[in-house]
């Protein structure tokens, strides 16, 4: 059973993990760390971005963690395995697996798309993750690089980003016309579940089911997260970098008002 609980992300975009996992469990004892100072992750090598990792989760323990969820889905592709051989005795959970899972009980067709950063495209961590559970399931993945950036700029319901989710899904269901479910296999890609799930209900001519991994890990999570009693619990925001937009980015992730959030300058050694 899990008191305090860690929460990494590349950037602000684990905020809708965090906060997914605070309104379902008020009085989780959380503890956030966003490495904004090396955002983004998504176009960086494996070496890099587990070596970033290492050194933000290293953050985390020293404030007394009991787990670590690794919200971020390049570093969840990325890093697990050097993160838990560095800290064999933590339980580090990333957004891969849960993301699968979710995709296998939706789907009716065994048929799932997937989009995210490149590195996870690269990685192939879903569609290993969603083949180990479901061997007959074909999975097509897509890179959308550009969404994470028309987020961060606060363009969520702006005809750009309508015009370029309808490109990058154009291309995935023209080589694979008949997914019935599509994991959004980044942090930022729930901010877009209106735009993504109208798009791609009007190219497909029938909805889809969306995957949303802030939902899918905050459910795994549930048995084993122990909540304070005295309402809600404390929270805890850190960020390796504040820059000027950092308001606004914050805002499109939490936007009932996120607590104080502080800054933290980790070496990268
Ligand atoms: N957090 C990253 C992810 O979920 C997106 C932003 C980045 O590229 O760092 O893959």
């Amino acid at each position: 059973m899990l008191g305090r609980v860690g929460v990494f992300d590349s950037g602000l975009g684990g905020l809708t993990v965090a906060r997914e996992l605070a309104s379902r469990f008020p009085g989780i004892d959380l503890r956030y760390l966003g490495d904004t100072a090396r955002l983004p992750y998504g176009a960086k090598s494996e070496d890099t971005i587990t070596r970033y990792a290492v050194r933000c989760v290293r953050h985390l323990v020293e404030q007394g963690v009991d787990a670590v969820v690794v919200a971020c889905n390049t570093a969840s592709a990325c890093a697990l395995p050097a993160l838990r051989e560095t800290w064999p005795a933590l339980p580090v959970w990333g957004v891969v697996e849960p993301g699968a899972r979710a995709a296998v009980a939706a789907t009716r067709t065994g048929r799932i798309g997937v989009i995210g950063t490149e590195r996870t495209v690269l990685s192939e961590s879903y569609p290993r993750a969603i083949l180990a559970l479901a061997p007959r399931a074909q999975v097509a993945a897509l890179a959308c690089p550009l969404l994470v950036p028309l987020v961060e700029a606060g363009w969520v319901d702006h005809p750009v980003t309508r015009l370029t989710v309808e490109t990058y899904l154009g291309e995935l269901f023209a080589r694979a016309p008949e997914l019935d479910t599509l994991v959004l296999g980044c942090t930022h890609y729930p901010v877009l579940k209106g735009v993504i799930g109208e798009v791609a209900a009007r190219l497909c001519g029938r909805p889809l089911a969306l995957v949303d991994s802030a939902e899918a890990i905050t459910e795994a999570l549930a048995p084993q997260i122990v909540e304070s009693d005295r309402g809600t619990g404390p929270r805890r925001f850190a960020v390796t970098d504040m820059p000027s937009s950092f308001a606004r980015v914050a805002a499109t992730f939490w936007p009932e008002s996120l607590p104080e959030v502080s800054h933290v300058d980790l070496t990268m050694d």
